[in-house]
């Protein structure tokens, strides 16, 4: 089926990244903006990060087990980059060059937030990391879910059942409000490419919001009302 409406061409595919802090609904959220993009006739693939393709994978076993915070915070730092040069370089290009939309949960803001305001990584080091695993790739469109850090974490508690916590949800509640503040951060710094999303309310009504947002900001006016 064509795209209806996208604007800026139609040849490359457009790249929207879904971050947030624990708990806040992303893979649920990224989901229900798939199957809308699907009703819309809009080819796409959906993926995560850490991981997301064979060698980034591996790399996501080590750094939520962690075995890459017993390094160090710039050699975790390191395994997070190595993790998203592969799937840069084996998934989205590759998607985004075929013309599709790549929906990705979590890319490199959730290193700036998680690495560099927490893990106080310097930005010269995150800069340089940077460069060399995406280049000049930069998402279209970030989506920031934001909730009250008690909201995410019992969400967290309750996704992992009897499971126990990983490397980050297992950090304390200072962290979390830490990450939250840092993500707020981000958006402000970046109101072109960030939106932040109250994602407090129930699933469809966050869903809502989360198209809208992506109809307004890559369809055509006249697209806009038809979909
Ligand atoms: P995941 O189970 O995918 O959690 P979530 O559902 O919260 O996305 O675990 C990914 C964890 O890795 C998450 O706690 C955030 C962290 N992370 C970083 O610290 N730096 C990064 O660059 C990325 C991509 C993730």
């Amino acid at each position: 089926m064509a795209e209806a409406g996208v604007q800026r061409g139609p040849g490359r595919g457009r790249f929207v990244t879904f971050e947030g802090g624990e708990g806040a609904g992303k893979s649920t959220q990224i989901k229900m903006l798939a199957k809308r993009l699907e009703a819309a006739g809009v080819r796409h693939v959906t993926t995560r990060e850490p991981g997301g393709s064979t060698g980034a994978e591996i790399m996501r076993h080590l750094v939520l087990s962690g075995m890459g915070k017993l390094l160090g915070a710039e050699a975790e730092t390191l395994l997070f980059a190595a993790a998203r040069d592969d799937h840069v370089r084996n998934v989205i290009l590759p998607a985004l060059d075929q013309g599709r939309w790549v929906l990705c949960d979590r890319f490199f803001d959730s290193t700036r937030a998680y690495q560099g305001s927490l893990g106080k990584v310097a930005p010269d080091v995150l800069n340089a990391m940077q460069r060399v695993t995406i280049g000049d790739l930069k998402p279209d469109l970030t989506i920031i879910l934001d909730v009250p850090v008690e909201v995410g974490m019992q969400r967290a508690a309750v996704r992992r059942g009897s499971g126990i916590a990983d490397r980050f949800e297992s950090e304390d509640i200072k962290f979390h409000h830490g990450l939250r503040e840092a993500y707020r951060k981000i958006a402000a710094e970046d109101p072109e490419r960030c939106v932040l999303i109250d994602a407090t309310a129930d699933p469809d009504r966050v869903a809502d919001a989360v198209w809208d947002t992506v109809r307004v900001h890559f369809f055509t006016p006249a697209a806009v009302g038809q979909l």
